[in-house]
């Protein structure tokens, strides 16, 4: 049978840094993020008899022997659910640069469960779903449930999924995804995510975490942009701080990250309420409200290093379409 579904990015408002549980993706804390409406993935998957080997394209490219591992991974896990020995076709595009830190392993896995899922015949839930999607790249359990949504980090396979705890229409917030550079970063997050505990910081933030949480979800009930976005920043440099010292160091920002940090602080001190956020790679996130999203947008606009501007809107989680690539 053949399936196809779409999948968005994820922006994460409180970070997920750090696994209880290396195999099963179990992470040290929970977090909260946003699906963005124009960071995302479509995937066709199909299983068949007539089918000699497995085959994945993405971006009409094979993929790198160790990439590919990791896809044919998922579909076996798949395959094992569904009873099934059928080899798989699989197509995936995205509409956005991988691997730059616009979270691709998100959209990319959210897409690859549910279409994969369909594909062998099976009946999931959104948890089993998001449970699923999971164990194939953590961040992209957020990517199945719809708008706002929580990781319930859990201690097992069973109890570590996301839920949505406001739909994509409850507050008209804008990120705006900007590309300064599409060149692949250094380190894969699942291989920095490694080195989470030899952050000195670490065990700190652990502490206040559940706080930390509690705090986002009840700034983003009240719809308070101002301090929702100082929490934001403020979280997206915690994390960043874990990397930076970490032993050895992360340190995924360029030039023109650093540039847009500054100037994000500046368009504040002038009257433009925006924030940053970023996650492993250089490319850099500002959030603001609807109305102030075109803005924001010529302000980009103008600067020479800045080479694309995804305009995203809280989005539904990855979804079932009979658009397939082949
Ligand atoms: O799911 P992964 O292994 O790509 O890790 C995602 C890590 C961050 O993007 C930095 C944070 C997050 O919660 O998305």
């Amino acid at each position: 049978m053949k399936a196809t579904a779409v999948g968005p990015a994820n922006i994460a408002l409180i970070k997920y840094w750090g696994k209880k549980d290396e195999i099963w993706r179990i992470p040290e804390n929970g977090s909260i993020s946003i699906n963005l409406s124009n960071l995302t993935t479509t995937t066709t998957v199909e299983f068949a008899d007539t089918f000699s080997s497995d085959r994945v394209i993405v971006n009409e490219k094979l993929l790198s022997s160790q990439q590919l591992s990791r896809v044919i991974k998922h579909i076996d896990r798949i395959r094992k659910l569904a009873g099934s020995n059928q080899k798989a076709r699989v197509v995936s595009t995205f509409n956005f640069p991988m691997a730059t830190g616009l979270s691709s392993s998100a959209s990319g896995f959210a897409a690859l469960t549910v279409a994969g899922v369909k594909a062998a015949g099976l009946h999931f839930s959104e948890k089993e779903l998001s449970i699923l999607a999971r164990i194939g790249s953590g961040s992209a359990c957020r990517s199945i449930p719809s708008g706002f949504v929580e990781w319930l980090d859990g201690d097992t396979n069973e109890t570590s999924y996301a839920i949505s705890i406001f739909p994509p229409g409850y507050w008209d917030i804008v990120d705006l995804a900007v590309v300064v550079s599409e060149d692949v970063k250094e380190v894969p997050s699942s291989q920095g995510q490694k080195l989470h505990a030899t952050s000195p910081f670490f065990a700190t933030r652990l502490r206040y975490i559940d706080e930390k949480i509690a705090q986002m979800k009840q700034l983003i009930k009240n719809r308070n942009f101002l301090q929702f976005g100082e929490l934001v920043e403020s979280e997206a440099l915690e994390l960043h701080a874990i990397m930076l010292t970490s032993q050895p160091s992360l340190i995924y920002w360029t030039s023109g990250t650093l540039a847009l940090m500054k100037l994000t602080k500046i368009w504040r001190s002038e009257g433009l309420p925006v924030y940053f956020t970023i996650n492993t790679g250089q490319n850099i996130h500002l959030l603001c409200e609807g109305k102030n999203a075109a803005i924001l947008k010529l302000k980009l606009q103008k600067l020479d290093f800045v080479k694309q501007i995804i305009v995203n809107q809280p989005a539904v989680g990855a979804r079932l379409t009979d658009k397939h690539l082949f």
